[in-house]
C-alpha cells in the first residue's frame, strides 16, 4: 500500500515515546512561558502588532510574488537597511524564515569543489543547507577552533566554516573570535548563524557577531531570524555588499520563494526600532538568563550555564524530559522539551528561555514548579 511504511514508522515512534503532536495555543493561554523564543517579550507589544497592521494595510496580506518579481517593497529595502546598520555589516537581504536565509547562505557559498566545515552542534537548517550544497562537507568537533583548522589545512580551494553563534540545544556560545581567526589563516569564509544571539547579546543587542567584533569584514556572513527577539517571522543574510549581491543572483530559496509578508517585515521593523530605543531588553534578558541559572542551581537542579538567553536544564532520560515537561505544564508553566533525535548528543533536556519580560516574582514561580516536578 502506498505511504504502509508511514504506519510502521509512526509505530516504532510511539513506542519509542517520540511521537510528536501539535498543541494549538489559545490566544490567552494561562500557561506561564519559558518554551517560545519571544526572548524580549515583543511579539504582542503594541508597536510591533501596530507595525504589522500598518503593513498588512499598505501592502496588502501578502508579498504577492517572489522578491526579484514584485515582491519587494520599501518596506522590505527599509528593513534590510535599517539591520544591516544595527549589526554592523555592509548590507542585508531578507528572507521568508530563518531557515530559507540559511539554506540560501551556505548552498550559494559553497560552489562545486568547495569544502563545507561545520560544527557538530549546528541547527538543522544549516545542515540542511550543507546537504544541499554543492560542496563536500566535514563535520567537526562543537566549539573547537582547531578542529576547523585541521579540517580547512586538508583541503585546496574555497571554503567555508559554518556555526551557531549560540547554539540552540544547550544555549552556548560559539568561540567565533578564534573561529574567524583560524578561517581567516586559510583564506576560507565564515557563516554564522544569530538566530539565538540577535537581540540579546552584543551592545543593545546588535547580535553575538557585534560582540566578537567580526562584523564588517570582508569574510564574514551571519544569518538571522526576525521570529525570535524581533517577534515576527522571516530571517535575514548580513554581510558584504558583494556577497548579497550574489545571493540576489545564485540563492534559490530567495529567487524561487514568495517575498516575506509585508506584516511580518513591519513588525520586524517596529520591533528593531523599539530594540534600538530601548537597549536595556537585551541586557535584562541575559540577567533573566543567569537568575535563572543561579536559582535552579541553588535547587540541586543540573543546569548549564547560559552564555545568552536559553537554559538548558538536564533530564535523566528521554521519557523522564518529556513526562518532567507534561507535569511543569500540568502546573502551569510551557518549557520546551529537547531528546534525541532532535539532539546531537544523545541527551535530553528541559530548554527554557529567558525573556526580558519575565518579573522576579514569575522566575521564582518557574523554578519552583521544576523543581517540584522533577523525576
Ligand atoms: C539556530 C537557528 N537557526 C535558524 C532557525 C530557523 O529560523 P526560522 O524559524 O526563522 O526559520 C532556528 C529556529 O527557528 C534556529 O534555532
Amino acid at each position: 500500500m502506498a505511504f504502509g511504511w508511514i504506519d510502521e514508522q509512526a509505530e516504532l515512534r510511539g513506542r519509542a515515546g517520540l511521537l510528536r503532536t501539535l498543541r494549538p495555543r489559545p490566544a490567552d493561554s494561562p500557561l506561564l512561558d519559558l518554551a517560545s523564543n519571544d526572548y524580549l517579550g515583543l511579539t504582542r507589544h503594541p508597536e510591533v502588532t501596530e507595525g504589522a497592521a500598518r503593513a498588512a494595510r499598505t501592502w496588502g496580506g501578502g508579498a504577492t510574488g517572489s522578491r526579484l518579481v514584485t515582491g519587494t517593497t520599501e518596506l522590505h529595502a527599509e528593513l534590510e537597511r535599517e539591520l544591516a546598520d544595527f549589526c554592523g555589516f555592509e548590507a542585508a537581504l531578507v528572507f521568508s524564515s530563518g531557515y530559507a536565509a540559511n539554506l540560501a547562505a551556505v548552498t550559494a557559498l559553497a560552489p562545486h569543489g568547495s569544502l563545507v566545515v561545520s560544527d557538530a552542534g549546528n541547527h538543522a537548517s544549516l545542515i540542511d543547507g550543507c546537504r544541499l550544497a554543492r560542496g563536500t562537507t566535514q563535520v567537526v568537533a562543537h566549539a573547537e577552533p582547531d578542529a576547523v583548522r585541521k579540517a580547512l589545512a586538508g583541503h585546496e580551494g574555497t571554503a567555508i566554516a559554518v556555526s551557531d553563534t549560540v547554539f540552540s540545544v544547550d544555549g552556548d556560545a560559539a568561540p567565533l573570535t578564534a573561529l574567524a581567526e583560524a578561517c581567516r589563516e586559510y583564506g576560507a569564509g565564515l557563516i554564522v548563524d544569530d538566530a539565538h544571539g540577535l537581540g540579546v547579546l552584543g551592545d543593545g543587542g546588535r547580535g553575538a557577531p557585534h560582540a566578537a567584533g567580526i562584523t564588517g569584514a570582508g569574510d564574514v556572513v551571519a544569518t538571522v531570524t526576525l521570529s525570535k527577539s524581533l517577534g515576527s517571522q522571516g530571517g535575514a543574510v548580513l554581510g558584504p555588499a558583494r556577497v548579497v549581491d550574489h545571493l540576489v543572483n545564485a540563492a534559490r530559496t530567495f529567487i524561487f520563494d514568495t517575498g516575506l509578508a509585508p506584516a511580518a517585515a513591519g513588525a520586524a521593523l517596529s520591533a528593531l526600532r523599539l530594540l534600538r530605543r530601548e537597549p536595556e531588553r537585551a541586557a535584562r534578558a541575559r540577567a533573566v538568563a543567569g537568575e535563572l541559572h543561579a536559582r535552579l542551581t541553588a535547587a540541586g537542579l543540573e543546569a548549564v550555564r547560559p552564555d545568552a538567553a536559553v537554559v538548558s536544564v538536564r533530564a535523566p532520560s528521554p521519557e523522564d524530559a518529556v513526562n518532567w515537561a507534561a507535569r511543569c505544564r500540568a502546573a502551569g508553566l510551557a518549557v520546551g522539551c529537547f531528546r534525541p533525535p532532535s539532539v546531537p548528543d544523545g541527551i535530553s533536556r528541559l530548554r527554557l528561555t529567558a525573556r526580558a519580560d519575565l518579573t522576579g516574582q514569575q522566575i521564582e514561580r518557574a523554578v519552583r514548579l521544576i523543581g517540584e516536578t522533577r523525576p
